[in-house]
């Protein structure tokens, strides 16, 4: 979150202003065949999750050249995570050892008819039901804090589900370079310029998500209150990421950065805190269709500030969500063509977020039929101009309501 010292060169797209490449990695221990758990194939039938040169049945689509545009979508719908630079694909489960005759035949997408109908399948409201796997208001978005206005640092138990995507790089360097929210015990949302962006260092390797933290500088954080008194929250928690898993349809060299989210499955389920707790998904249909125009939201990061270095505090700003008609004008002189999956947020001086704070949240304040209030994920951020915080150029955030059957069909228990 910034106050601008001057106005310097637009920064063209995302990528170039935040971080990118195709590196992801996790923890755990380099074996033959490392297998991630199970998965879904787009044809519902149980599958594994393995390096796709691993899954004999699905590595021959790709040698059949040219790939066919049903094969390219069927590999695409497959995909279920990135590791290590290699592609992760949920391979039926009578597949993944070249010994055991394969029981799924895959000809049959070969109609495109069957394709729509694996779609919609997976876009069906009732699936979605069934397969709610983030918890509801009642149980999400709530926080003990109330909100202060007008401030920029947050209290210490405010947003209790932001999370620091922390980096291993070099030399056993490390470093905390984009933001992320919890959505349940498992999983963080971030964007996924902070997975597989085009400008993230190659040396580069998501290894952690920091929880329960609010000053960088401090552990335990401390804060005084109200009356005087020292207010100590419990130690943050580094919890190592098992799977960092962009968007399969995000492309890092995109100029509009579509699709620009990510999910960041955590090696261990956290116990949830005063000061660790998810926020919840737009999850009621009737957030789907809601562009947000001219409602006042809240982004929160430890990004750049005015002073041009990070923030050591948690800080927060209040945005005014920019109609996308409005948006897409001030963009599409620089060849940014921005879709409806994304939305805009900012434009005033010297209030935005900024480099770093990519991945975090853009959140919203949703009441339930019976009054009680709950914060919930409206976007996350992806981009903006390069000098944080211009008159008139607000930030792109993609849209999380889009995201939501995707989130859910991807998170697993
Ligand atoms: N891509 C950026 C990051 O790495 C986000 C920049 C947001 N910029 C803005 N002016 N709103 O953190």
């Amino acid at each position: 979150m910034i106050k601008p010292v001057l106005i310097s060169a637009f920064c063209v797209a995302a990528f170039l202003c935040g971080l990118s490449s195709a590196q992801v990695n996790h923890p755990r221990a380099l074996t033959a065949t490392p297998n991630f758990g199970r998965c879904k194939t787009p044809h519902g039938m149980p599958g594994s999750c393995i390096i796709l040169q691993n899954c004999k049945k699905l590595y021959k689509l790709l040698l059949i050249k040219p790939i066919s545009d049903v094969n390219k979508l069927y590999l695409s719908q497959s995909q279920c995570g990135y590791w290590n630079g290699k592609i992760l694909i949920c391979c039926p489960i009578h597949n993944t050892t070249p010994s055991i005759q394969p029981k799924i035949d895959l000809k049959p997408i070969q109609s495109s008819k069957a394709i729509k109908k694996a779609i919609l399948l997976k876009h069906s409201p009732t699936e979605s039901i069934n397969m709610r796997k983030v918890p509801l208001p009642g149980q999400c978005g709530q926080m003990t804090t109330s909100r202060i206005y007008g401030g920029n640092a947050t209290k210490i138990d405010e947003y209790p589900w932001m999370a620091l995507i922390g980096y291993k790089k070099q030399l056993g360097q490390s470093g905390y370079h984009c933001g992320g929210s919890l959505i349940n015990a498992r999983y963080v949302v971030t964007a996924s310029h902070c997975v597989n962006g085009r400008a993230l260092p190659s040396d580069w390797k998501i290894s952690t998500v920091r929880l329960g933290e609010w000053d960088t500088t401090t552990n335990p954080d401390c804060e005084i209150d109200s009356t005087g008194a020292k207010d100590c929250a419990p130690p943050h928690i580094d919890v190592p990421v098992e799977l960092a898993i962009p968007h399969p349809k995000y492309d890092p060299l995109s100029i509009n950065q579509i699709n620009d989210i990510a999910l960041l499955r955590l090696k261990e389920t956290v116990i949830f805190t005063d000061f660790v707790r998810p926020i919840c998904l737009p999850l009621n249909s009737n957030l789907h269709g809601a562009s947000f125009d001219d409602t006042i939201l809240d982004v929160a990061g430890w990004g750049k500030t005015e002073s041009q270095t990070n923030s050591n505090i948690k800080l927060k700003a209040e945005l005014d969500v920019v109609p996308l008609k409005d948006c897409r004008n001030v963009y599409r002189p620089q060849g940014i063509l921005l879709k409806d999956t994304q939305m805009c947020a900012g434009g005033k001086r010297g209030v935005d977020s900024c480099r770093g704070d990519s991945g975090g949240p853009l959140i919203g304040l949703g009441t339930t039929s019976k009054g009680h209030t709950y914060f919930f994920l409206i976007g996350i951020v992806s981009f903006g101009p390069a000098t944080c915080g211009m008159e008139g150029w607000p930030g792109v955030y993609t849209r999380v309501s889009n995201f939501v059957d995707w989130i859910q069909a991807t998170i697993r228990t």
